[in-house]
């Protein structure tokens, strides 16, 4: 079922009687990342996903964003549904949101899982892509843009034997408002590093990276595990950035295993 919150697409699957999860997806993708996680967790979980504002069905406004603007849009749907301490769910972008939303909203979730991302801010190198790209965007290399970002994302393996559906993938991102995608870019390239609060994280918290995963490599999350108290790292064979949709069985039988070990 889909319902408009504050000009957000979000999603909902399963009964609202269950534990909720909510999914934050990655950039510069929509809600579609999480279709096989929630084709599952939704027996036995209330699934909540949305399309970050900007992408997807969601608006795109002004296409002016901040990471704490997207943390408020968060929180907006943790109140409009009345969620009770959800689990949070977030994938690279999705996962910034995440770590930011549970540094200003400490109370408000019972888990935390976090795949595929970083606690670090840009750093200058990153900053300067993000403004290249920028550049590209707004000399009309939109698509182009698209399809290196989404190519770099996925393990070369995925990319041979699952053709189809990687291109579903870009396909689906370029139809994505270039304002909106410079939006997320800008906000992106301006968020707080979280690292410092990482060991203050006292929820349980489930650390996932796909071992080819070239954005936020294996050497970078491993360390995000160790600072966060109650954490388990697991790595995902045969997945790049995208493990949702590269390595979809084992991503999912992880996740219902930590919810199980943490009575969740
Ligand atoms: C993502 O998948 O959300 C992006 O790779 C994040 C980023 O560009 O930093």
């Amino acid at each position: 079922m889909k319902k408009p919150i504050n000009g957000l697409s979000v999603f909902l699957s399963g009964s609202q009687e269950t534990k909720a999860i909510l999914f934050v997806h990655g950039f510069p993708f929509d809600h579609h990342m999480w279709d096989v996680q929630i084709d599952e967790l939704s027996k036995n979980h209330f699934c909540v996903t949305y399309d970050i504002r900007g992408l997807g069905e969601s608006a795109v406004g002004d296409g002016q964003f901040t990471m704490e603007s997207f943390v408020d849009d968060l929180e907006k749907i943790l109140e409009d549904l009345k969620l009770d301490k959800p689990i949070l769910c977030g994938l690279s972008m999705g996962g910034y949101i995440s770590l930011r939303a549970a540094e200003r909203m400490r109370d408000k979730f019972s888990a935390l899982i976090l795949c595929d991302t970083k606690s670090a801010a840009d750093d200058n190198e990153g900053k300067v892509k993000r403004a290249a790209a920028i550049q590209q965007i707004n000399s009309g290399g939109f698509e182009n843009f698209i399809e290196s970002f989404v190519l770099n994302c996925f393990g070369e393996k995925f990319v041979n034997e699952n053709n189809a559906e990687y291109r579903k993938v870009v396909d689906r991102s370029k139809k994505n408002n270039p304002l909106g995608v410079k939006g997320c870019l800008l906000a992106m390239a301006g968020r707080t590093d979280t690292t410092e609060k990482l060991s203050g994280i006292n929820i349980p918290a489930l650390i996932i990276c796909g071992s080819e995963d070239k954005l936020s490599p294996p050497n970078v999350m491993k360390p995000i595990a160790e600072k966060i108290p109650n954490s388990k790292f697991v790595l995902v064979e045969n997945a790049g950035h995208m493990t949702p949709i590269e390595n979809p069985v084992k991503l999912n039988s992880v996740i219902k295993d930590f919810l199980i070990h943490n009575n969740l």
